[in-house]
């Protein structure tokens, strides 16, 4: 119990000096509750701002899709390089050690698989999430396709849901094969997320004005590596995608699939954390690759 006697005076109120607000480093992210803060500071890094989500939730849409045959052997020895994991429930429990301590971005929404017509989703349970230390929840939104209200529906679910106990939401905008992904149809849809209220989008990159995807959107922005490229292309997305305004990638194929996939998620760091140029990181994957 606190003396009532005996203390020493409160003096030292900091008179003349103005308290400090604290801005916060991520766009569009100022007025957010504490918790989901310190939840997205896991995921950005604070000092370059920037992410390297390591995306390995395939499975449930595609099965054992080349790289994820054997999780615990080709997606656990590259868990150390991520800044966050992209994952489903089954994977985290699966193959990602607790002891681990990274982010996690938790595949929240479930439905068809590429067998039939995709993102005939529903959410999950929120209290799984939280039960799973979750930091952000991923939800599938498919703008102008068959399931478009459905999944907003989902995507407003799960934010309401998320709000509730402090976590992120990470719409990720499906592309339909109907739809081209140019920037007119990327900013549309990455806006829609945002309006409805998800703290970061995930989005393709696109050759020609991605900027305006990235501008026109008032979160964070990170980029899916889409299908496997030769690793200086996929290396040469990502920093055309910086450079252009994401902050970062959320990336499977292009790293998992890679000849050496621990070699490709460093050079791909090098690329979001250290600004590094495409041809010096490819320098940076050959050399840890022969390194072996
Ligand atoms: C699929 C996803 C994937 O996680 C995403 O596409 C990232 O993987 P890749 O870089 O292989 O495209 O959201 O629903």
């Amino acid at each position: 119990m606190a003396e009532a006697t005996g203390n020493k005076d409160a003096k030292d109120f900091g008179i003349g000096t103005p308290q400090d607000n604290q801005g916060y480093y991520l766009k569009g992210s100022a007025h957010l509750d504490w918790g989901v803060k310190d939840r997205l500071s896991r995921v950005f890094n604070p000092v370059s701002g920037k992410t390297v989500m390591l995306a390995f939730d395939h499975g449930y849409i595609m099965g054992p899709t080349r790289g994820l045959e054997r999780m615990d052997l080709t997606i656990t020895p590259l868990l150390p390089y991520a800044d966050c994991l992209m994952c489903t429930r089954g994977a985290l429990r699966q193959i990602v050690p607790p002891t681990l301590n990274k982010p996690i971005s938790l595949r929240y929404s479930a439905g068809s698989t590429v067998l039939t017509e995709l993102n005939d989703e529903c959410v999950m349970d929120i209290e799984e999430a939280v039960r799973l230390n979750a930091t952000m929840l991923a939800v599938m939104v498919a703008i102008g396709g068959a399931h478009e209200a459905l999944t907003i529906r989902n995507l407003t679910k799960t934010i309401d849901q998320g709000n509730r106990y402090g976590l992120a939401t990470l719409g990720v905008t499906a592309v339909g094969k109907a739809l081209t992904r140019d920037a007119r149809y990327l900013s549309m849809a990455s806006r829609v997320c945002a309006e409805n209220g998800a703290h970061v989008v995930k989005t393709y990159y696109c050759a020609e004005d991605f900027e305006q995807v990235t501008h026109a959107c008032p979160v964070p922005i990170v980029i899916a590596g889409g299908k496997k490229l030769p690793e200086l292309d996929a290396l040469t997305m990502a920093r055309n995608a910086l450079d252009q305004g994401a902050c970062g990638v959320d990336m499977g194929r292009n790293i998992f699939q890679a000849d050496d996939p621990i070699a490709m998620i460093q050079a791909v760091r090098a690329v979001v954390h250290d600004g590094e140029q495409p041809d010096k990181a490819l320098d940076l994957y050959e050399t840890l690759k022969n390194a072996k």
